[in-house]
């Protein structure tokens, strides 16, 4: 290891150590018993996310939506989905947060809008409105026997092509996403600027203080979209992401967000506003760097998804035929992205649950009764250790765990659940990939989104006391075991660990948070251990992340700061436990 040097340390930021918290506001207080969380919900809870340690709310869309994509798919940037409040409630909220010492940050949907916003209807109206070209239209091909045939052959990630007929002005239009998702054209200048207006500016001017920028390297395409190259030999529809994503004016448009808008604001205790941006299908450092480097003038951090990818493999047609990992996978992705930022002006995230996946404790480690606590636990330590702005998403502070495995499909309400699972039942019923509804179904109990989704579980009374009626999404059957209340009595429980690791990692952030990190024993596929420095500091951090005890690594002439077992054995770790140590 290169001996540490001043000069190359991170610069202090506030966002740099802050903890986010995300909130699916669907799924965390229902406060009129409709079974949809709300805003007032939200509300009645933020000193609940104020006592946990955390410093910043993300708060997933909350937009006027047709909840296709449960709020993705936005029909008007400026007003507040009714069941979930008004836009006073948001402008409460916002002063609510700021009295509890929180910030707040807004879901800024921009790559596309619902099909049922007012600038997709007017474009939709006719080829010589306006608006036309705030959207991508594009004419039919046809094949030799004279069949219609969409202008590419994308295909979409919700297991769909990416383009949609039109009857009224016969031509398709794109959407990467679900046909009620068409994407805008930020090659039209107007519509770049009617985005800063509606969907930043609006809210900035209410005190919010920043966003997390979702599917931000999606803005620019390669507009003459070629035909993507065959690599799926069942399907019509093939992976192309090199003509959609990180195309050639990305940087120009992310830069002009930045120096138009968002430098103009600050927080509501007077610092920068702050931007995390969802970068999906970027897998080389270089790539992320361009983005977060500090000089750059882009986004302040991302999220690089190679964490949540394990298991998934090219995390696109087949993100759902689970292919299994062992930890060596996951260590080597850990460095990869704890270390890219060293000796750079870059900065880098650290998660492992959204809304967009299944959660930690059953994908990462075991939520077998026996053993789900001391998962949660260690997998805590494994994130409060890491270099990086920590994201935490609902319900992982009290050990939520996925869905049960014998709920039927029809409990999964995603729509990118069900067009994998529509998919799978077709090619297997055609017999292109026979099996493939069992594999799709076991990688849907492992990973779909809708594990994340399900009712937060507050206390033991009827459905996790989320909601007075009946809940959107099933509750967990085990709201009666796990949950906030519980856990606030018992001085054991994931969540008191998590208050105490929050506060740990702050009061340690030198090491913790800003720290080199250093692998040791890269290959172990039953141990995951790290050093890291800060200056003459050290921390080692070591995880077993088995169910049976493994041999402790050899950490003894430090000082053990805290461990996911309240009584320890010396030179063993105990299933699923975590430790830390310190030399100083
Ligand atoms: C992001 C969101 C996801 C949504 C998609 C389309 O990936 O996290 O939930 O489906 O964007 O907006
Ligand atoms: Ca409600």
């Amino acid at each position: 290891m290169s001996p540490y040097v001043e000069s190359l340390e991170h610069k202090r930021v506030w966002w740099k150590e802050a903890t986010f918290y995300q909130v699916y506001p669907a799924s965390f207080k229902d406060s009129n018993g409709d079974g949809l969380g709300d805003i007032p919900g939200l509300i009645s809870k933020v000193p609940y996310i104020a006592s946990l340690g955390v410093d910043v709310v993300w708060l997933s869309p909350m937009y006027d939506s047709p909840q296709k994509d449960m709020g993705y798919d936005i029909s008007d940037y400026e007003t507040v989905y009714p069941p979930y409040g008004t836009v006073e409630d948001v402008e409460k909220l916002v002063k609510e947060c700021h009295q509890h010492g929180l910030k707040l940050i807004l879901d800024l949907v921009v790559n596309h809008t619902s099909d049922q916003h007012e600038w997709f209807k007017e474009s939709r109206s006719s080829k010589d409105n306006p608006k036309r070209n705030w959207y991508f239209w594009r004419p039919a091909r046809y094949d030799q026997d004279g069949n219609r045939m969409p202008p590419t052959n994308y295909r979409s990630y919700f297991a769909g092509g990416t383009w949609t007929w039109d009857d009224n002005t016969e031509e398709y239009y794109l959407h990467l996403y679900d046909p009620s998702q068409p994407d805008l054209n930020w090659e039209n200048a107007d519509c770049r600027r009617a985005i800063y207006d509606s969907a930043m500016r609006f809210w900035l001017d209410k005190g919010i203080d920043g966003f997390r920028v979702d599917t931000v390297n999606k803005y620019s395409k390669h507009v003459d979209f070629p035909d993507a190259p065959i690599t799926d030999s069942n399907s019509f529809i093939q992976p192309a992401a090199q003509f959609w994503c990180n195309g050639p004016r990305i940087h120009e448009f992310v830069k002009e967000m930045n120096n138009d808008v968002l430098s103009k604001y600050t927080t509501f205790d007077g610092q920068a506003v702050v931007t995390v941006g969802e970068l999906s299908l970027t897998p080389e450092p270089e790539g992320v760097l361009r983005y977060v480097s500090a000089k750059e003038k882009e986004l302040d951090m991302v999220f690089q998804f190679d964490i949540t990818h394990l298991g998934q493999d090219n995390g696109f047609q087949d993100k759902y035929d689970f292919a299994p990992w062992k930890l060596p996978e996951m260590k080597r992705i850990v460095e990869k992205w704890q270390t890219f930022i060293e000796e750079t002006d870059g900065w880098t995230t650290v998660f492992n649950e959204n809304h967009d996946n299944g959660r930690s404790v059953s994908r990462f480690a075991s939520d077998v009764p026996e053993w789900r606590e001391q998962s949660a636990k260690m997998l805590a330590i494994w994130l409060i250790a890491q270099t990086g702005t920590l994201f935490l998403y609902q319900g992982q502070e009290i050990g939520m765990i996925n869905a049960p495995k014998d709920w039927g499909i029809e409990e999964y309400r995603d729509v990118e659940a069900q067009g994998h699972w529509e998919e799978a039942v077709r090619q297997d019923a055609n017999g292109t990939d026979p099996g493939r509804t069992e594999r799709i179904l076991h990688g849907l109990q492992l990973m779909a989104r809708d594990h994340s989704r399900l009712p937060f579980q507050w206390d033991s009374s009827a459905n996790g006391g989320f909601t007075t009626g009946k809940p959107w999404m099933r509750a967990h059957d085990l709201y009666p075991k796990i949950n906030a209340e519980n856990q606030g009595k018992d001085v054991n429980s994931v969540l008191a660990f998590y208050k105490r690791l929050l506060y740990l990692r702050k009061e340690h952030k030198d090491v913790f948070v800003y720290g080199a990190f250093e692998l040791v024993d890269p290959e172990n596929e039953n141990t995951f251990v790290f050093r890291k420095r800060y200056r003459d500091r050290t921390a080692v951090v070591a995880m077993n992340f088995t169910d049976s005890p493994q041999p402790a690594f050899g950490a003894m002439e430090m000082m053990l700061l805290v461990s996911s077992y309240s009584k320890v054995v010396l030179g063993t770790l105990q299933p699923f436990e975590g430790r830390i140590y310190v030399d100083y």
